[in-house]
């Protein structure tokens, strides 16, 4: 998308870009255009009720121009306008500009859809009502860009709308390029019959320097069909080829879509026997494309207690930001597992033997039946499976996530095994719990109440809803040991199984009642989401030094000694 061209523009190429004056074009964190993923898209219900002022106004078309970087058409200020479909507030619409390839019918599409590039893209842009291009360059949503794919076909459309907007094709004349539409043309005559309703969001930049990350995107799913004698005038008549910026990384950003947008079926399922029928169940994610689930460094494993080596380098842990309530953004159902995405950079974990700082992703579940004792936890504790597993997802501060995800320790999950209060009384072994001050089975239910209630407005596969409650991650985990854990080097327990991960599993259990525990698979109707055991193939697994699996017992102990010692 363009706003405003640089006046000064000496290597136009977009690897030059971040050496501009002022740009931010060099920022990784939230630029477009980008790929969209349509298997990674989840459904969001507020993306609804678009409404679009003077659409279908003949009047709002004033001036057409090359500016040497794209022909953009300038629209009468203040009468066009969009709300709705999920943006904040009104957004007063001053432009509309194209994208595209080349004479040699390369397309030019910016925004890709699962890799298509489209023959062209429209960009309808629009400021924040209000705001000045600068006020809006700086407020992160201060930008609405409405993308539009444009296809070119053999009996696409050559009717009078779009023959007449090309028929002003020019190539740039350097003295006042802005020519006057006389023409009676509706920006809806442009659009046509695409469904309005269909359409991905999600936040990120300006494609054009300075890129700023002021823009929420909406890319329509439908492309406008036009005959590609048409699409063709673009280079030919203005003699600009290939206008459009290659796709941006998405560090981590989700794409949300329209309720309206149909989105594909994962190609993956943990087995094929209780999921709706995939392609891939877990014995066959290693023939995924890009997958490196049949490596040698898997997770998750089974960890043998007497096998794991004693490491006195695994400190305590800092936790910034775990007893912060405002920092679950949403919760959605993926389709294979419950997901508590966090806000971006407020949720932190150091130490702990990490050596790096990690950012707090998200924090997701894993679970097996509706059936009492069923098993669900990916770890496995000298062939243990617990009923539950919580794992909080962290990625290395300094790297973006798809670097992250090709490096050793880009990584981080904390593993938290999840039962009933009263399961570690049914183990045997000596451990009394009633007269053991630190026992968890007092432990606060609310948190969980809190969080299982949300599963009941998930139901739907790839649905997300906003998280209102205020809990924090601290809430969850209650007075759980933090102290004492396994360590070892793994994977991501789902494709593409990047062997990314320094995993650290808690000895400890988190204790949930049995009856909150239900409801993750009798609310999402998704059963047995865990990976089987992977080999350790060597790996050494590491524990914190003079700890065991009991430990609160032990520190039951010590603390029974020391008052001795001081009476
Ligand atoms: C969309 O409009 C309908 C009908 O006016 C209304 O009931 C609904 O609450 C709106 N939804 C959102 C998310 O604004
Ligand atoms: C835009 O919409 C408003 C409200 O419907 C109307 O009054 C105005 O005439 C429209 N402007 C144009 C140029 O059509
Ligand atoms: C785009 O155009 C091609 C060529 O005519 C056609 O095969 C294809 O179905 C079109 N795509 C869409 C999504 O309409
Ligand atoms: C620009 O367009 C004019 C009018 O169509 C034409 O005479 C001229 O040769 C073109 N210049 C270039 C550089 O294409
Ligand atoms: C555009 O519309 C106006 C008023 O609706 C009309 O007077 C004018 O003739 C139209 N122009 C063209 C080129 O159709
Ligand atoms: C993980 O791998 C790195 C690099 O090979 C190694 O330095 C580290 O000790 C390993 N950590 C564990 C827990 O095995
Ligand atoms: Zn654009
Ligand atoms: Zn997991």
């Amino acid at each position: 998308m363009v706003l405003r061209a640089p006046i000064l523009f000496i290597d136009h190429t977009p690897s030059h870009w971040s050496s501009l004056n002022d740009s931010f074009c060099g920022n990784k964190k939230r630029q477009s255009p980008i790929d969209i993923v349509t298997s990674h898209v989840l459904t969001d219900h507020n993306l609804v009720n678009f409404t679009f002022l003077n659409f279908s106004s003949p009047h709002v078309f004033k001036t057409i121009e090359n500016n040497g970087h794209t022909v953009k058409c300038n629209l009468v200020k203040n009468e066009v306008e969009v709300s709705g479909g999920g943006l904040s507030e009104t957004y007063s619409t001053l432009q509309l500009h194209f994208h595209w390839g080349d004479t040699e019918h390369h397309p030019g599409s910016e925004h890709l859809i699962d890799g298509h590039r489209y023959p062209m893209e429209m960009h309808i842009v629009s400021l924040k009502k209000g705001l000045t291009v600068e006020e809006a360059k700086a407020d992160p949503e201060g930008i609405a860009v409405l993308g539009f794919f444009i296809n070119a076909t053999d009996d696409g459309d050559m009717s009078e709308p779009w023959s007449n907007l090309t028929s002003y094709l020019m190539n740039k004349t350097g003295k006042d390029p802005a020519v006057n539409i006389t023409d009676n043309i509706s920006i809806n005559d442009l659009i046509k019959n695409v469904d309005l309703t269909k359409f991905y969001r999600y936040m990120g930049s300006l494609t054009t320097p300075t890129c700023n990350e002021a823009v929420v995107w909406t890319v329509f799913q439908e492309p406008i069909n036009i005959h590609k004698n048409l699409t063709q005038l673009f280079p030919m008549k203005t003699g600009l080829n290939n206008v459009f910026r290659p796709s941006q990384i998405r560090n981590g950003r989700q794409v949300f879509a329209s309720p309206a947008t149909p989105l594909p079926h994962s190609p993956w399922c943990y087995d094929d026997h209780h999921d709706d029928h995939c392609e891939y169940s877990s014995l066959k994610w290693h023939e995924l494309p890009q997958s490196h689930c049949g490596k040698k460094s898997q997770s998750p494993i089974d960890i043998e207690t007497k096998e794991a080596m004693t490491d006195k380098h695994l400190n305590n842990f800092t936790f910034t930001k775990f007893d912060d309530k405002h920092t679950i953004k949403y919760i959605t159902n993926t389709g294979h597992s419950v997901k508590c995405v966090l806000e971006e950079d407020m949720v932190e974990v150091s130490g702990g033997g990490l050596g790096h700082v990690y950012s707090t992703l998200q924090f997701h579940f894993h679970w097996g039946s509706e059936s009492h004792g069923s098993g669900g936890s990916e770890h496995t504790v000298d062939t243990k499976r617990y009923p539950m597993e919580m794992h909080i997802v962290n990625k290395r501060k300094d790297l973006t996530l798809e670097d992250a995800i090709k490096t050793q320790n880009g990584l981080a999950v904390l593993g938290f095994f999840i039962e009933a209060p009263h399961a570690s009384k049914n183990s045997g072994g000596s451990d009394h719990d009633e007269t053991n001050p630190t026992s968890t089975t007092t432990s606060n239910m609310e948190p969980w109440k809190t969080l299982t209630n949300y599963l009941s407005k998930i139901n739907n596969t790839k649905s997300k809803v906003d998280f209102t409650e205020k809990i924090s991650i601290d809430d969850l985990l209650g007075n759980v040991d933090r102290t004492a854990y396994f360590r070892y080097n793994g994977s991501l327990t789902t494709p593409s199984c990047n062997e990314a991960v320094v995993w650290t599993v808690f000895k400890e259990s988190v204790k949930v009642d049995q009856n909150l525990m239900m409801m993750f698979p009798s609310q999402t109707k998704n059963h047995n989401v865990y990976r089987p055991v992977q080999s350790l193939n060597g790996r050494k697994v590491y524990t914190t030094a003079g700890s065991s699996v009991h430990g609160p017992i032990i520190r039951f102990l010590l603390l029974a000694c020391l008052c001795h010692f001081f009476l």
